[in-house]
């Protein structure tokens, strides 16, 4: 990854008050994917994600986030032997996940099974390699777990499926709808990649020490896993069944917002537009959800939209990809616990291809801190009568 100046990075650390959040702040330099916040743009390697989603299977956007360049063919030939090849964990790395808490979430435990995957094969710097284990071993063990909890044998991946046709058929051990594969593979071509978010900014950090891909990705996940960020679409579920129906939408905002507690799935750092992810799913919700649960989603998309931007003018709030991701996930059977989960699980890609590009073009990322304490010259209290000159030692 080229760098940025000298003279760019010292005029961002050297200014009065710095960015809270970083906001604004260009952290670094990316060629895998643009959020144009201001028009309502996603865009990878070039190709707009309106181009490509729905219909381009997601082996073949990973083979463009990873190579920058379409594959030949649908879906990527070379991606989708890879992740076949890949998909057998080592054994140590069974006998870890295998020894997880039966009833460990599974948030928590696809944490655990990304640490657990980094079992010492990972290295620095990053490979393809890596990134292929990452992708393919990641549902895989999820699904194990999930089945472990339940008391049953793990479900086999099936070669002739797809990837995302065999996360569903490894979760459920039955053939997936092929309207529920269609939604799904929407939902993974949307999350695959997406600028410099939270998640991706842990990730090149911990990459930039030459730390490997399996620890990066680990702390990617728990970044990812905050409300703020990858969290959200499960408590749009809960907002949703708080609701319940569309005539109670706008007084439950409004007492809501009274207590000074968020609405989750709207706002956005980058977007200060619609952010497109959540149109095009918007989209995929009008084919998958329930007429009621879709109408009652959009009255509550449109009183929430009301109230925030009556309570902060100018702020420019739109709802964001996570409400309507919920409403989908949520039709196609996934229950809430998985959403945050499988929103990893579509990432691993953009993390493979920004671990790659980070190691590509290394710089170790450490930002300044604006130091408000006190100043130096602070003398350490000593108890009375018994003061020692600094080093000195009874006796020496
Ligand atoms: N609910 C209530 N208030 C909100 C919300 C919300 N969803 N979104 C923004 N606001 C408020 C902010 O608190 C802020 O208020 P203030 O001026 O009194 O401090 C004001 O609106 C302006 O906010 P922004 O500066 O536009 O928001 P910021 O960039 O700081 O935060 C964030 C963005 C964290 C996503 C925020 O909108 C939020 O908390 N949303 C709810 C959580 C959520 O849905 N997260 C998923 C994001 S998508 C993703 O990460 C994949």
């Amino acid at each position: 990854m080229p760098r940025p100046s000298r003279r760019s990075s010292e005029a961002a650390t050297s200014r009065a008050s710095p960015s809270a959040g970083l906001e604004g702040i260009v952290a670094g330099r990316s060629a895998v994917s643009w959020v144009g916040g201001e028009t309502s743009d996603l865009v990878y390697r070039g190709f707009d994600v309106r181009e490509l989603v729905p219909g381009v299977p997601y082996e073949s956007i990973v083979h463009l986030l990873l190579f920058g360049e379409p594959p030949g063919s649908d879906p990527s030939p070379i991606v989708t032997s890879a992740l076949a090849a890949a998909r057998t964990p080592a054994p140590g790395v069974l006998q870890t996940v295998d020894a997880l808490p039966a009833r460990l979430p599974p948030l928590e435990a696809l944490r655990t099974i990304l640490s657990a995957l980094g079992d010492g094969s990972f290295g620095y710097p990053p490979g393809l390699e890596d990134g292929y284990r990452l992708i393919a071993q990641s549902p895989l063990l999820l699904a194990r777990h999930l089945h472990r909890g339940l008391g049953l044998p793990p479900v086999e991946p099936r070669p002739e499926l797809g990837h995302v046709a065999n996360y569903l058929w490894m979760l459920r051990g039955r053939e997936p709808r092929e309207r529920d594969v269609a939604a799904l593979e929407a939902y993974f071509d949307l999350l695959a990649d997406h600028g410099m978010n939270a998640s991706t900014f842990v990730l090149r950090i911990v990459t930039s020490t030459h730390s490997d891909l399996a620890s990066a990705a680990t702390a990617a996940l728990a970044a990812l896993k905050g409300p703020l960020h990858g969290g959200a679409p499960s408590r749009v579920v809960e907002m949703l069944n708080a609701i319940a129906t569309p005539d109670a939408a706008e007084r439950w905002v409004r007492e809501r917002l009274a207590r000074g507690e968020l609405l989750y799935g709207f706002g956005h750092r980058a977007y200060k537009s619609e952010d497109p992810r959540g149109l095009l799913l918007h989209e995929v919700a009008r084919r998958v959800a329930k007429p009621e649960r879709l109408a009652l989603a959009e009255t509550v998309e449109r009183v929430g939209l009301a109230a925030l931007r009556a309570a902060h003018p100018g702020a420019r709030i739109f709802s964001n990809v996570e409400f309507y991701s919920a409403v989908v996930l949520e039709a196609i059977g996934l229950p809430p616990e998985l959403f945050t989960p499988t929103f990893a699980l579509a990432r691993t890609a953009g993390w493979t291809a920004h671990a790659l590009e980070q190691a590509a073009d290394n710089k170790l990322i450490r930002p300044d801190v604006e130091y408000v304490g006190p100043p130096k010259g602070r003398r350490w209290p000593r108890p009375r009568g018994r003061g020692h000159a600094p080093g000195a030692r009874d006796g020496a």
